[in-house]
């Protein structure tokens, strides 16, 4: 049996150990983890593990034994994202909305270790983070709280 913190809940999982931790997500309906490009490279189905941004298609549930998972949807709850989604609206740093939540996730991590970032700090932490819409622009001026 796996055993994790996922959000504000306790896991056993004894499901399928080849799962990735991307599907498992969205199976429990945590929508806020987009299913983009499966391969690890655009950053949509981002989730913090730990504090540290990963890349949930990525990663198999059965490598998860002790590990703290966090989606957007708890940050969300827990308040943590209010100022941030505030002003990506304010921006209009949004545009088709799909790689916002995994830009928000990086956004989190940065700013627990960092909450006066700078543009390159900002621009370096969402590079990881396709986006078709905007350019980076918005997004980035967006971060600037
Ligand atoms: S869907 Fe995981 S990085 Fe693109
Ligand atoms: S807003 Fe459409 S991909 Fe970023």
């Amino acid at each position: 049996m796996i055993r994790f913190r996922l959000n504000e809940l306790e896991i056993e999982y004894t499901g399928h150990p080849g799962l990735t931790l991307m599907e498992y997500l969205r199976s429990i309906e945590l929508f806020s983890v987009k299913y983009g490009c499966d391969t690890g490279s655009c950053g949509s189905c981002s989730v913090l593990v730990d504090n540290n941004v990963y890349n949930s298609c990525m990663i198999l549930v059965e490598s998860l034994h002790g590990k703290l998972i966090e989606t957007l949807e708890y940050l969300d709850k827990k308040g943590e994202i209010d100022e941030l989604k505030e002003s990506f609206l304010d921006k209009g740093a949004i545009q088709c909305g799909y790689c916002s939540p995994g830009m928000l996730i990086s956004l989190v991590a940065l700013f627990r270790i960092n909450n006066q970032p700078d543009e390159s700090e900002i621009r370096d932490t969402l590079a990881g983070n396709l986006c078709r819409c905007t350019g980076y622009v918005k997004p980035v001026e967006a971060a600037q709280l």
